[in-house]
């Protein structure tokens, strides 16, 4: 009998995590632009919350260039891998943001169509 209630509370908890995780990811902070995606407008909000702690104007944490002007950050996405580093897993040491987690793929989505429409500015 305690391993049929041990069991259903480990069942019924992780139901729970797995619900929860679902939601995180339908509760996107970034939803989906509709006309073409702007640096002005989409991508440097979503630059400067996730990565200038680092990427900053003078980088820190080891970071080898800034991401603070559109310049910087169109040719961060033309030469230096920025989509790739932002699409791969949680645990990938490769992963931007550095150490995680990963961002939202809404707000991932938006870059690549940031990319996808011109690089706009
Ligand atoms: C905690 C600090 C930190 C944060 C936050 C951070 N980065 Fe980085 N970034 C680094 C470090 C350190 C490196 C160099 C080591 C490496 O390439 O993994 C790096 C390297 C990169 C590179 C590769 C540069 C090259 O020429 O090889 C890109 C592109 C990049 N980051 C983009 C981003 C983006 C985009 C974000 C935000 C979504 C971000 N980073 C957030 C620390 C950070």
């Amino acid at each position: 009998m305690k391993a049929t209630q041990l069991m259903a509370i480990l069942s019924s908890t992780s139901f729970f995590v797995a619900c929860s995780s679902d939601n995180s990811e339908t509760l996107m902070d970034n939803p989906p632009v509709l006309g073409q995606v702007t640096y002005t407008q989409n991508v440097k909000a979503i630059i400067d919350n996730n990565c200038i702690s680092c990427h900053a104007a003078v980088p820190r944490n080891g970071a080898p260039m800034p991401l603070v002007t559109y310049e910087q950050v169109q040719n961060a996405v033309q030469n230096r891998g920025l989509l790739n580093r932002i699409s791969l897993s949680n645990g990938n040491s490769l992963l931007m943001p550095q150490g995680g987690p990963r961002l939202p793929q809404a707000t991932i989505d938006i870059i690549i169509k940031w990319n996808q429409d011109g690089l706009l500015k």
